[in-house]
């Protein structure tokens, strides 16, 4: 992520957290947090490394303290965690019996199917690749027998409920397996293709809480130590086994699904550049689509591999070689050609009419591009395909740009700045049910930065008189910092309070400061719409209360 901007004591730069072209993401290097004005996500570190690689608080902690050398203490009570690490546990036993049961002689179908794809010794063990037996029980048995209870292999997706009561059998039946491995090396799932034809032809273990796959990538253990300066993209995992055997150690699958915005975030972080050698079917090519839109967003360079003759870079590689795959590679494409050859197809540049047609889209296109040299170099060739001048091309160019952009800044105006779209990003976070009052506690909370000494001798309202619960515990984590004599720190806070919360957090605190002179007063007058709001709560509660006692009293029951 990049910084850009300063503003004050601010920087800002493009949210890692939601798609956007103009800055929103603020980071104040004084105060350690950060905050997004258009997603409205904010916090300190460890909330951050919580959103960005999908951790548990607690794992996020651990993630930061190994960068530095140093070890969390165990503390037996965090479950979650517990959890979490007898499941990568239980994934790697479990990758290592199907291991084992590939090279055993019982494994014989599977190993008969490696070598009649041509998949070599090396990849099946660099993948780890296992033989899941044709046995109800097999993995349960074995897994059983390591200290694995039913509950966990379920909740790993490794078993399932059979008809029978209390009844479980293997998920994964006669299938080659591929464990899926995350970029620290554990094992978070796993894909199981069919010995030959069949349905499912592949299946993919179910989302647990240590697989998602719209986070994950197929060999991205692997790509990440690449030297190659581009990663590569395709659709199945063979395809990517047989690219790393034929030496491009860089092919990575997204799991079964297109590309997602946080897989193409988890590129950005190794690479600049992607080649998408998607399946060369119209399914193929309409997903390359979307993952260049979505990988452009990122400011990821784009080309796409051709592969004439062949469905997809596993029957590439066989029918012609890893050379002619390299040189496939390198003559590739960027998203521009493509795009504008897709253009080009659709129409008969020797008819007048179309030719026109031709141009307008294909300037449509080059329009759309962001970086001017670009739109300049594809408005010459442009106008070439389409034998014009190229003033011509450029003209038109210029002008959709001009109308894009304006376009682009009234929906910007209308989205972004609607005080609809405002409720909205309230909604997601924390939910007010008594606004009035919940606006003053915000304000209690901001003075408590602003002015740290107008709390310092006692606390002027108590936590438990705030409306919003949010809030209150907010209010509350921040006070007992004050008390127990530290400064008041909000990254400290990430372990108490809940991803919401620390954004609710950090959006007080980037509200505007008051001058020193009103605070006592704004701070009474907060003070003085919470009790009142309270107090007219209240009543209802005992009115609620007394009528409660009246229909028991008579007889209605309650
Ligand atoms: P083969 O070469 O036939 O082994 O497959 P492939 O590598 O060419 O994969 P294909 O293009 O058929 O599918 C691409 C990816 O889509 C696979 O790696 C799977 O992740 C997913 N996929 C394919 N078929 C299925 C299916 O039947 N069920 C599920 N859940 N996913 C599938
Ligand atoms: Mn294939």
């Amino acid at each position: 992520m990049r910084l850009t901007k300063r503003s004050g004591a601010n920087l800002f730069g493009l949210c890692p957290f939601h798609s956007e072209k103009t800055p929103s993401f603020s980071v104040s290097p004084e105060k350690q947090i950060y905050h997004c004005f258009g997603c409205g996500k904010g916090g300190g570190v460890i909330n951050f490394i919580m959103e960005i690689e999908g951790l548990s608080f607690r794992e996020a902690v651990e993630f930061l303290a190994k960068r530095v050398g140093m070890e969390v203490p165990d503390e037996r009570g965090d479950t979650e965690s517990r959890k979490r690490e007898r499941m990568l546990a239980l994934n790697k036993d479990a990758a290592r019996f199907f291991h084992s049961r590939l090279t055993d002689p019982s494994g014989a179908p599977a190993q008969d199917y490696v070598n009649r794809r041509g998949i070599a010794p090396k990849m099946v063990r660099t993948f780890g690749l296992g033989f899941a037996p044709d046995s109800w029980d097999a993995l349960l048995k074995a897994m059983t027998a390591l200290g694995y209870t039913r509950q966990e292999m379920f909740d790993a997706g490794l078993i399932r409920v059979g008809k029978k009561e209390g009844s479980f059998y293997d998920t994964f039946r006669n299938r080659l397996m591929f464990p899926v491995i995350d970029i620290r090396g554990n094992v978070i799932g796993f894909s199981g293709r069919i010995l030959g034809d069949g349905e499912p032809k592949y299946m993919n273990s179910p989302e647990t809480m240590v697989f998602n796959k719209s986070r994950n990538l197929f060999a991205i253990n692997l790509a990440k130590k690449t030297k190659a300066p581009y990663f590569i993209l395709a659709e199945g995992n063979v395809d990517v086994l047989m690219m790393h055997q034929a030496g491009f150690d860089s092919a990575v699958a997204s799991l079964g699904t297109s590309l997602t915005p946080e897989q193409a975030r988890l590129i950005s972080r190794y690479t600049g550049e992607v080649v998408i050698a998607y399946d060369s079917d119209g399914a193929g090519q309409k997903a390359s689509q979307r993952a260049i839109g979505i990988l452009e967003k990122l400011d990821i360079k784009v080309r796409i591999l051709h592969m004439e003759g062949a469905k997809d870079p596993d029957e590439f590689i066989r029918k012609n070689g890893a050379e002619v795959f390299r040189s496939l590679l390198e003559s590739s494409e960027n998203h521009v050609e493509y795009r504008l050859r897709a253009i080009q197809a659709k129409y008969d540049l020797k008819n007048d009419e179309q030719r026109v047609a031709f141009l307008k889209e294909a300037a449509g296109l080059l329009a759309s591009l962001p970086n001017q040299l670009e739109r300049e170099v594809y408005s010459m060739r442009l106008a070439e395909t389409a034998r014009v001048p190229a003033q011509v091309v450029e003209d038109e160019v210029a002008r959709l740009r001009k109308s894009r952009l304006s376009r682009e800044k009234k929906q910007y105006e209308r989205e972004e700045l609607s005080p609809v779209r405002n409720l909205q990003r309230r909604e997601r976070s924390v939910r007010y049910e008594n606004v009035r009052s919940a606006k003053a506690e915000e304000g209690v909370i901001a003075l408590l930065f602003q002015d740290p000494e107008l709390f310092r001798e006692r606390d002027p309202v108590p936590p438990e008189d705030f409306s919003s619960p949010e809030l209150g515990r907010i209010y509350a984590a921040l006070l007992s910092q004050l008390r127990s004599g530290g400064e008041l720190s909000p990254p400290l806070l990430a372990g108490q309070l809940s991803q919401d919360e620390m954004s609710c957090l950090t959006e007080i605190i980037g509200s505007p400061e008051m001058t020193q002179g009103s605070r006592a007063k704004a701070l009474a007058d907060y003070i003085e719409v919470i009790k009142s709001e309270r107090s007219k709560a209240a009543p209802q509660d005992d009115l609620r209360a007394m009528a409660a006692k009246y229909r028991q009293k008579k007889g209605y029951g309650g």
